[in-house]
């Protein structure tokens, strides 16, 4: 069993550990470094319909819907295209605004997910070009979809999705400057720039992995026993707490929820005590004063705060009660491939020394192909 683990202890952690390969795998063979050109023909996209389209609607559930989430922030800086990140399950009963100008992605690892293909025939049936976003070769979603971009990540088999999250993250990545390059939104030397970066990320994970696990041991080993966790971030941030808390209850079943730092006073501020540690997404970006005020507040509530942000970020370090430190990507938009990865180890090592079955968490499926 630990050999098909690849000598891990279990198939998410080997899984984690893969991200590197899964997102290299992602990027390969479909950007020119040299030229800032991102080619992506799978799409089956003529230019003009590109060129036509006035909005995106991300169709996903549990995980890839977080992916969903990052890449509106990307998109919509990269392209000023409106997009919509739409829960799969509330999408196919509202009667959303489709037709040829609107792009729907649908975002599913095993590209069987039941809401998701339900959403994905709807936006067909509407006349919207369909994209899918899929892990699985030869999926319902990649049969049913117009073209797919495969993520290439190899087989996931523990349940808590990892390394599908962080290839999910470089597809939509790549699709973002796309759709920037065909309608002339980025110039070659910008996207030559956001390409670098990208290319730069498995090596920066594959350097960092050892470290992050061990501090994130220690930080369960402390923190084990909580019953509960609350995860804040902004802007990029947000979607990280959303995954970072669902990854936690997922497979810890700690209860955790993830809020965007600047809505805390609207509700969560409310539970802050000694005994719950606030997990922050904080890397120095230009939200990241905002977020360090927010800490302040925990602070003054003697709230528990483990900070995840930049190494040599001084500030925090006062700030924090303990930190996780995360280097500093070329570019921010990097942020949440650098920042996912610590928090599922966070999870993983909190679920380990609960005990918990971190593969194959109670009540949970790989994937849900009934609604
Ligand atoms: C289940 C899995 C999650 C996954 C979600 C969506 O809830 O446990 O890990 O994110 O389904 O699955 P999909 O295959 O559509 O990405």
């Amino acid at each position: 069993a630990m050999a098909e683990k690849g000598g891990f202890r279990h198939f998410m952690l080997k899984e984690i550990h893969e991200q590197p390969q899964a997102v290299l795998n992602t990027i390969r063979g479909r950007v020119v470094p040299e030229t800032g050109e991102v080619r992506l023909p799978e799409l089956g996209l003529d230019e003009a319909a590109v060129r036509a389209l006035r909005r995106l609607s991300i169709i996903a559930c549990g995980t890839s819907w977080h992916a969903g989430l990052v890449a509106k922030y990307w998109i919509e800086e990269w392209t000023g295209l409106p997009v919509e990140v739409e829960l799969a399950s509330e999408f196919r009963y509202r009667r959303p605004l489709l037709d040829g100008q609107v792009l729907a992605v649908a975002v599913s690892q095993s590209g069987e997910t039941a809401d998701t293909l339900a959403g994905l025939r709807m936006a067909k049936e509407r006349g919207a070009p369909v994209v899918g976003i899929c892990n699985v070769v030869g999926s319902t979603v990649t049969r049913e979809a117009h073209g797919t971009l495969y993520t290439h990540a190899g087989p996931e088999i523990g349940v808590a999705s990892t390394k599908a999250f962080t290839s999910q993250l470089a597809a939509l990545y790549l699709l973002g400057l796309y759709l920037a390059q065909v309608r002339g939104d980025l110039d070659a030397a910008a996207r030559r720039e956001k390409i670098r970066a990208l290319v730069a990320v498995p090596g920066i994970l594959e350097g960092r992995l050892g470290a992050w696990q061990a501090r994130c041991r220690e930080l369960a080993d402390r923190f084990y026993g909580c019953r509960d966790f609350l995860y804040l971030g902004r802007h990029l941030g947000f979607p990280l707490a959303l995954e970072g808390a669902l990854k936690l209850k997922e497979i810890s079943y700690i209860h955790a929820e993830g809020y965007a730092a600047g809505e805390m006073k609207h509700g969560p501020i409310a539970l802050i005590d000694r005994e719950m540690p606030v997990t922050v997404v904080a890397p120095r970006d230009h939200v990241y004063e905002k977020v360090l005020s927010n800490m302040e507040e925990v602070r003054s509530r003697r709230g528990i705060l483990i900070a995840l942000g930049e190494e040599g970020d001084e500030a925090l370090r006062q700030t924090a009660d303990h930190v996780v430190e995360v280097p500093r990507p070329p570019d921010p938009a990097l942020n949440p491939f650098l920042y996912a990865v610590p928090l599922q180890l966070l999870a993983y090592e909190i679920a380990v020394a609960r005990g918990c079955d971190v593969d194959q968490p109670r009540n949970l499926a790989k994937s849900v192909t009934v609604e």
